[in-house]
């Protein structure tokens, strides 16, 4: 009597695995393809890695990968010295896809390792407000060097609190600064740390320029309030603002 419910459990749950399987084939060979030229190009002549083609067809957000890559590329042909920095990396995402496409930068990962502080997160108001200290707590240092693989002694983990951690970073010069720390604090404090440190024709991203993170979008446009150069909004999934530095 059971029987036709097992089998018609079976069935639904079999269609609904075919159903992912046809729109997962669907959209790698028809579905929208937001590959620029360049990316075309390089990944033609085979100048881009298994990995990070692979990372790149499992990444959600495509605008904001090809757009990291196309300012890596731009920051190489004008050959600028400098590190990479991220500051909120978690379990090391974008910090993967960044490491991948260019594997022989210094990379300084910063981040408590232990999710957002109670400081930090008193101050909130919105989305943000909802975040508690176990929010972005379950990960490591060691998981994440794990993760983001690659050119290990290119690595340099800086756990901790920022901006209490800064001493571990005298003297570096950056050209390409990634921060996806959520809230004002960091975010504020991250744009007065490195934005000086920045060189001319460096990039500074701050993910999540949206209506979610009230903080994070008071503290970009109080620092970018006085600074010469205009940031961009890019349209990606989350919004990041992209800010170059002036060459003069
Ligand atoms: C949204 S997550 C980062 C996501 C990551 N970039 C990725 O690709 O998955 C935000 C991170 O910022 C870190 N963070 C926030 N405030 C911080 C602070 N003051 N010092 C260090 N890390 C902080 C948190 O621990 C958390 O891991």
């Amino acid at each position: 009597m059971h029987l036709p419910i097992f089998y018609l459990l079976n069935f639904s749950i079999i269609l609904v695995v075919l159903i992912f399987l046809i729109k997962y084939l669907w959209d790698m060979f028809f579905g929208e393809n937001y590959e620029p030229p360049a990316w075309e190009q390089a990944r033609k002549e085979g100048r881009l890695s298994r990995e990070l083609l692979k990372a790149s067809r499992n990444y959600p957000d495509k605008i904001r990968l090809y757009n990291f890559w196309l300012q890596i590329q731009r920051i190489n042909k004008e050959g600028l010295k400098g590190d990479f920095a991220e500051l909120g990396v978690y379990k090391g995402e974008s910090a993967r896809l960044l490491h991948l496409m260019d594997p022989g930068r210094n990379f300084h990962l910063l981040d408590t390792f232990e999710g957002f502080t109670r400081t930090d997160l008193k101050p909130e108001t919105g989305e943000a407000a909802t975040y508690s200290t176990r929010s972005f707590a379950d990960t490591s240092r060691d998981k994440v060097l794990k993760y983001v693989g690659g050119n290990r002694n290119k690595l340099i983990i800086h756990s901790g609190y920022f901006p209490q951690l800064t001493h571990e970073l005298e003297n570096v010069n950056y050209v390409l600064v990634n921060i996806d720390a959520d809230l004002y604090n960091p975010t504020k404090a991250g744009l007065e740390y490195f934005y000086p440190r920045l060189v001319p024709g460096g990039v500074i991203f701050i993910h999540d320029y949206n209506y979610k993170w009230e903080g994070l979008m008071k503290a970009v446009d109080e620092f970018t309030a006085n600074i010469p150069e205009q940031f961009v909004l890019l349209p990606d999934l989350d919004s990041t603002v992209m800010i170059i530095k002036n060459k003069i």
